[in-house]
This record gives structure tokens, sequence and C-alpha cells, in this order.
């Protein structure tokens, strides 16, 4: 196992994956259904040829810079794991950071309705719910193969009493009122896109990346489907929140206030609705 491992982090590193022995680490938890602290535990073990064909084939992919979610086919997310494949976006710490600052903003309301604009694999919605045990989400999504994604992550975590899932363009024609509206839109740049780390650009959705204006789109047209004093958050692209914060204060939002991401960042925007 020592060597396999080592082989494997070797051939990462030559593909420029950014933390090759971690991911060696992974892939091979996987294979054999451990955790990565049992594999330290038992380093000397030999493999059966079917594992090591397994973690061959897997390493390949990972090789490729598919990104390590996708081969591993789940990642966690605040306290889920959540199925992901190319059909939906890989769900980011930041955005995790987001799901925080949404459950101070509802933590008072005991049965508060929320509406998640572009869900992907469920991430926000499915965290939500999950953390707010009177929480009502709504979560809309254009994309047909992400919301089959957020169903099955969705039964998984065992909240389809909770959880409506509703395919549209933005709002999906839902009209609220609602506590609080989040999203975590496209955000990227065209010309940008091709400037990222090979898995961002050449696996994940294009849709769930490239910006079409659904920040400025969502803005426009949250006012109207609040509740007095209810909130709206966006996860926005470094550099750009105190653009969107002036934009919130604009338009009459109060108590507008910029959050940052683990790495100290600003990247979440939020802003109240008049009571
Ligand atoms: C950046 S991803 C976010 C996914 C998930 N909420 C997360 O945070 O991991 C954006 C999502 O918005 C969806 N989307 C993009 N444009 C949309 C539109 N005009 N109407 C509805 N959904 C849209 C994409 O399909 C994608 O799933």
């Amino acid at each position: 196992m020592r060597e396999l491992l080592s082989s494997a982090a070797d051939e990462l590193a030559r593909a420029g994956c950014p933390s090759p022995r971690v991911d060696a680490e992974w892939l091979l938890a996987q294979v054999l259904g451990v955790t990565r602290t049992d594999l330290h535990a038992n380093g000397d073990k030999a493999l059966e040829p079917r594992e090591e064909r397994r973690f061959r084939e897997l390493v390949a992919r990972r090789a490729r810079r598919e990104p390590l979610a996708y081969v591993l086919g789940e990642w966690g997310f605040r306290r889920l794991t959540l199925q992901v494949d190319p059909r939906v976006l890989v769900p980011r710490p930041e955005t995790e950071a987001l799901v925080e600052r949404c459950l101070e903003l509802i933590s008072e309301l005991a049965e508060p309705r929320v509406l998640d604009v572009g869900v992907g694999s469920g991430a926000i919605a499915l965290a939500l719910a999950d953390e707010h045990p009177g929480a009502f989400v709504v979560a809309t999504d254009n994309s047909e193969g992400a919301l089959a994604v957020a169903a099955e992550n969705r039964m998984r975590a065992g909240l389809d009493e909770r959880v409506e899932l509703v395919e549209g363009e933005l709002f999906a024609g839902q009209q609220g009122p609602f506590d609080l509206i989040v999203s975590n839109p496209p955000y990227v740049e065209a010309d940008e896109l091709d400037g990222l780390e090979p898995e961002v650009a050449r696996y994940e959705p294009r849709a769930a990346l490239v910006s079409t204006g659904v920040t400025e789109a969502i803005i426009g047209d949250a006012r109207g489907r609040l509740a007095p004093g209810g909130a709206l958050a966006l996860e926005t692209a470094d550099g750009r929140s105190g653009a969107v914060a002036e934009l919130l204060g604009r338009l009459g939002y109060e108590e507008v206030s910029i959050g940052q991401d683990l790495a100290g960042r600003e990247r979440i925007v939020d802003g109240r609705a008049p009571r």
C-alpha cells in the first residue's frame, strides 16, 4: 500500500495536481472502503489485484485533472455528504460560509420560508433545511441534470418533506413571500474561464460558472418576493462584493453587509428588505 500510494502521489504531482499525496490517499481509502486515517494504520497491507486495478483507474482520472470530487463521486458539505458528478458544480468551502451567514439571518424565525436560486447539487438548500429544522426551502435550477442530482441528494438526506425542487429560469415563477432568498449564481467572466485550473475550466458545467447577468437579475427581482424584513444573501466573485453591496443599498435594502470566506476574502453580500 505504501509503495502504491507514493507512486500514485508522484504521478499526480507530475500531472500538476496541487495536493497529490492527499488525493492519492482519498482515492485509495475509497477503493478499500476505509477512512484516510485507517490507511496510516495499515501501510504494510497488500492490495487485492482487483483493488489495485480500481485504484489505478481512479488515479488516472485524477491525473487528467478531473476534480477529486467527481472521481470520488461524493463530497462533504457542512454536515452532509453530497453525490456530485459533472452535471453540478462541486460545492465549495466559501458556500459553506454563505450557509453559515444564512442561518444567522433566519435564526430568529421558527419556520422560515427560503428560496435558493440555482440549486446545483442541492448544497445550500439541503444544508439550510438540515441545520434549521423549521425551514422550508424552495430551490430552482434551469438545468434538468442538476435537479436530478439535487433530488438524489435530497432523498439521501431525508429532506423530501422540506425541500421542494422546481425547474425553470431564475425564480421559476415562485412569488413568495420568502424570509430569505439565497443564491450562489454563476459569476466567472467568460474570458477568465480558460485561465482557471483545468479541474474547473475543463470539467465543471459552464452554465454553473459563467456569468450571464444572473446576479443582477436576482437582485433586480428579489425585492418583490421578500417578506418585510426578509433577507437576500449572495455569493459573489472575489473583488465584486463592494459593487454588489452598493447595488443593494441603491435598491433600498437595509443592514447591507459584506462577509468573508474562510480565506478572509470578501465573498458574501446580504441585506434586508425594509420591515
Ligand atoms: C454556481 S452554481 C451553484 C450551485 C449550488 N447552489 C452550489 O452553491 O454549489 C449555479 C447554478 O445555477 C444554475 N443556473 C445558472 N443560470 C440559471 C438561471 N438563469 N436560472 C436558474 N438556474 C440557473 C446552474 O445550472 C447551476 O446549477
